[in-house]
């Protein structure tokens, strides 16, 4: 699966979730995660990030190898989000 990471964190630009087919978005407070077992690995979300903030779990950058974990765990207790809002980065 596809794995949200650190740049994320403040931003939620929310452009991904529009172009997920499987709505495998979860909204955190601070940040979006990805639910590992609904991902199908299309990368459509990964151009639509404006702070590249996406990566293949096999391609996360090493500072940011915790956010694979991060993700599985923290999706399942979010919400789904499947529309654009606000960001924060704007705010
Ligand atoms: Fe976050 Fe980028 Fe989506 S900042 S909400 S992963 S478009």
């Amino acid at each position: 699966p596809h794995v949200v990471c650190q740049p994320c964190f403040d931003c939620k630009y929310t452009d991904c979730v529009v172009v997920c087919p499987v709505e495998c978005f979860y909204e955190g407070d601070k940040m979006l995660y990805i639910h590992p077992d609904e991902c199908i690995d299309c990368e459509a979300c990964v151009p639509e990030c404006p702070v590249e903030a996406i990566f293949h779990e096999d391609n996360v950058p090493e500072e940011w190898t915790s956010y694979v974990e991060m993700n599985a765990e923290k999706a399942p207790d979010c919400e789904v989000i499947t529309e654009k809002k606000e960001p924060l980065a704007d705010n």
